[in-house]
């Protein structure tokens, strides 16, 4: 008997709605909140607010694009976890009244656990076991995949995610929120002559507070001798700080690959839609001979698809919750 599960996303400003029928995805829908760009970042209580706004409409669209009946599906999977708790309690609500009109199981979800996993939503597929470098606003970790439901993170970030290294210095800049697409952007256009410091975190940990303190002192500096620095020199300042992000990522995933011996290698997150973080990892792949694997766009950012493949696996093992499951924000994978 076919399969077929709901899956729901609302753990930060992304509202999203996925059908997965054995477990092949069949739609994922997300409705992105641009209230946000306004205040340069992601308000909860704004983001809260969309949520229950956006959440009814991305789930219709999601079970009419996938061409089936609200009765057919056979169980709801969703975020319970990490994120913005507002935001979660949206989705998790939701999930809950839509589970008992229906009289159907509820699946809870770590949000990542579930961007590694998006990589089960495509072919190719990793081999197990494999590394996957999860990078997204919130989060920066190198994560060792044993099984689908069985991961161990071997180095994360002490402070600073990679997307937020970007949306940083985007504010920095001038630009506009999310900023990691933007700099993406300008750095194709640009040079990266300038050099920022690489930190000097042992272990397979990451550190980004101290890029943006030197990105800092560098803009003053520059803004102190030519007040046009940042408008002239926009394209290759991006490009410099992009190039150094990206560098930081990919020496911390080959000494993670030469210290466990594995060469599945993949990337998941937000700022895995990063064109130079996507080419750096082919590259560096064609040189160690690593099988790499890149998600397509709409499994990178937030996204429900990714969290009814989760939903799958769990489905299997019959790993079901109770109607009183309660969202966390923190939920170590
Ligand atoms: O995974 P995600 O959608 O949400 C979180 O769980 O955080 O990741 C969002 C992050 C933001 O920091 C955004 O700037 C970054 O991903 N991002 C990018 C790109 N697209 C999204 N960063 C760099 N280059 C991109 N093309
Ligand atoms: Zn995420």
């Amino acid at each position: 008997m076919s399969v077929i599960i709901l899956g729901i996303e609302s753990s930060c400003d992304d509202t999203s709605a996925a059908i997965l029928k054995d477990g092949e995805i069949l739609s994922n829908c997300t409705a992105n909140q641009e209230a946000h760009k306004l205040y340069g970042g992601v308000v909860p209580e704004v983001a809260s607010r969309a949520h229950q706004v956006n959440i009814i409409p991305v789930v219709d669209m999601a079970i009419k694009k996938a061409g089936i009946k609200k009765e057919d599906i056979n169980a709801v999977a969703f975020t319970r976890g990490p994120g913005l708790i507002g935001s979660l309690i949206v989705g998790v609500s939701f999930a809950k009244a839509f589970a008992m009109s229906l009289n159907i199981p509820m699946i809870e979800v770590n949000h990542m656990q579930a961007h590694v996993l998006a990589h089960f939503a495509e072919n190719p597929k990793p081999q197990l076991p494999f590394l996957c470098l999860t990078v997204s606003g919130g989060h920066t970790q190198i994560v060792l995949v044993k099984d689908h439901l069985d991961m161990e993170v071997l180095g994360e970030t002490i402070d600073d995610a990679a997307g937020e290294a970007f949306d940083k210095t985007g504010k920095l800049l001038g630009l506009g929120y999310p900023a990691g697409p933007l700099i993406d952007k300008h750095a194709k256009e640009g040079t990266p002559r300038f050099s920022f410091p690489e930190p000097k975190i042992p272990d397979l940990n990451f550190s980004f507070s101290g890029l943006k303190t030197s990105i800092l002192y560098f803009l003053k500096k520059g803004l102190k001798e030519n007040p046009n620095f940042i408008n002239e020199n926009l394209n290759d300042i991006c490009a410099s700080v992009q190039d150094r992000i990206v560098s930081i990522l990919i020496n911390k995933l080959t000494k993670a690959c030469k210290q466990t011996g594995i060469k599945e290698v993949a990337i998941a997150g937000g700022v895995s839609a990063n064109s130079a973080l996507r080419q750096a990892l082919t590259d560096a792949g064609q040189q160690e001979g690593w099988n790499t694997y890149i998600p397509s766009f709409q499994f990178c950012t937030d996204n429900a698809g990714m969290i009814a493949v989760t939903g799958y696996y769990k489905l299997q093992r019959k790993e079901f919750v109770g109607h009183e499951v309660k969202p966390i924000a923190r939920y170590a994978i």
